[in-house]
């Protein structure tokens, strides 16, 4: 009986060491959502808003109190980051609106030590804190961290673009709106807060090549106003209900020459507050803003979407 029990254990031993049957395989394993065939990828990042990313609010967006809140909190590490002479300053609030701690961004002990990360640092060692769950993070520059609100002053896109700061030429609401792979609901972003005064803190390194911080940037520059062309003509008119009121239908083009395509753009209408019978091809979005009504995406080079409408006069509309 022993020397059974003893090859049994024997034989466990000597499978573990050499590989059990079943033992997992990546390439041939039907274990999960997609099967061993199947290649795998990442499901659009926000589908709950119809794009790839999470929106971003910007300071015009909040309530004035709200606002108010936010930049009073990045007037403070924006204080802190002139004292100590370091860009990158981070702070961290609890849900309660109380200040547990901040982080600067010195470069000790290593190059990771980015202002988030000291300031979780801190604020971990001050308060053994094992979740952020709820709590806000106010940074200086756009950043890459974990909490459920984040706040920052500066973008990527201008410290590199118009800074010439070395920087990931990324947005980090592509990372965030990756949210579901590590938590229920998504984070709150709001960029730009303070932005006159962090970017202005920002110096532009493009006059000083020698700076450890230059980059030469490598950018794709858009047009700030829309490169969108809408034409539309009167295609017919007639004469209906008991005061023979006067209809006409329109149909209408909008066209992109830009060499890039032209992702969920937005329309204003004018005369403000006149709105057509009926209308394909763009819907309402409130008031005079209008988007496209499906496939919300106009391809470059002469990429063209068709729309029309029915009203009691023309309607322009024009690309924001
Ligand atoms: C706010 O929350 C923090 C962290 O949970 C706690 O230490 C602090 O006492 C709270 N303050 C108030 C006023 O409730
Ligand atoms: C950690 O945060 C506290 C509270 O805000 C602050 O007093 C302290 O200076 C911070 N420590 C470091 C190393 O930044
Ligand atoms: C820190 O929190 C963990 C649980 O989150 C606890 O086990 C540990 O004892 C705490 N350490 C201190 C120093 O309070
Ligand atoms: C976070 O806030 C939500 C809403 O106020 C609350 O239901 C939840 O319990 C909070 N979670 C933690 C870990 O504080
Ligand atoms: C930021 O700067 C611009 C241009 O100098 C100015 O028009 C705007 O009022 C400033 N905004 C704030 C909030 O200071
Ligand atoms: C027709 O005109 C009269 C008088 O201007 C107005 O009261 C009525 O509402 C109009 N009817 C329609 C269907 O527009
Ligand atoms: C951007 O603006 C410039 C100057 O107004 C113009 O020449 C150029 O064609 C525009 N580019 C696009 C893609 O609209």
């Amino acid at each position: 009986m022993k020397l059974i029990i003893s090859l049994l254990i024997l034989i466990c031993t000597l499978k573990l060491s050499f590989g059990c049957e079943g033992d997992f395989n990546p390439t041939t394993a039907n274990i999960g959502q997609c099967s061993a065939s199947q290649t795998v990828g990442w499901v659009p990042a926000a589908p709950e808003y119809g794009t790839e990313t999470l929106k971003v609010w910007t300071p015009e967006e909040l309530s004035p109190e709200e606002r108010d809140m936010h930049e009073h909190r990045m007037a403070y590490i924006l204080a802190i980051s002139k004292q100590t002479r370091r860009k990158f300053v981070t702070s961290i609030y609890a849900q309660n609106g109380t200040l547990l701690c901040h982080g600067v961004n010195t470069g000790k002990p290593n190059l990771m030590t980015h202002g988030e990360v000291a300031a979780i640092n801190n604020c971990t060692s001050l308060y053994n804190i094992s979740s952020y769950t709820n709590m806000t993070l106010y940074t200086t520059g756009e950043p890459c961290a974990m909490c459920l609100i984040v706040v920052w002053g500066t973008w990527n896109s201008d410290l590199m673009c118009k800074v010439c700061m070395g920087q990931i030429p990324m947005d980090s609401n592509y990372i965030f709106s990756r949210y579901y792979g590590v938590r229920a609901t998504p984070p709150t972003l709001i960029g730009g807060i303070l932005r006159n005064e962090t970017d202005a803190w920002f110096t532009p390194y493009c006059n000083n090549p020698a700076s450890p911080y230059y980059v030469k940037p490598k950018c794709a520059c858009y047009n700030s106003t829309s490169p969108l062309v809408i034409n539309q003509v009167s295609s017919s008119t007639w004469y209906e209900g008991p005061n023979n009121t006067k209809y006409s239908q329109f149909d209408g083009k909008i066209l992109n020459n830009a060499n890039y395509a032209v992702n969920n753009p937005t329309f204003t209408s004018s005369p403000s507050g006149v709105k057509p019978r009926t209308i394909w091809g763009l819907k309402n979005e409130g008031g005079d803003i209008w988007s496209l009504s499906y496939y919300p995406v106009i391809s470059g080079n002469g990429g063209a979407f068709p729309f029309g409408y029915i009203s009691t006069q023309e309607i322009t509309f024009k690309a924001n």
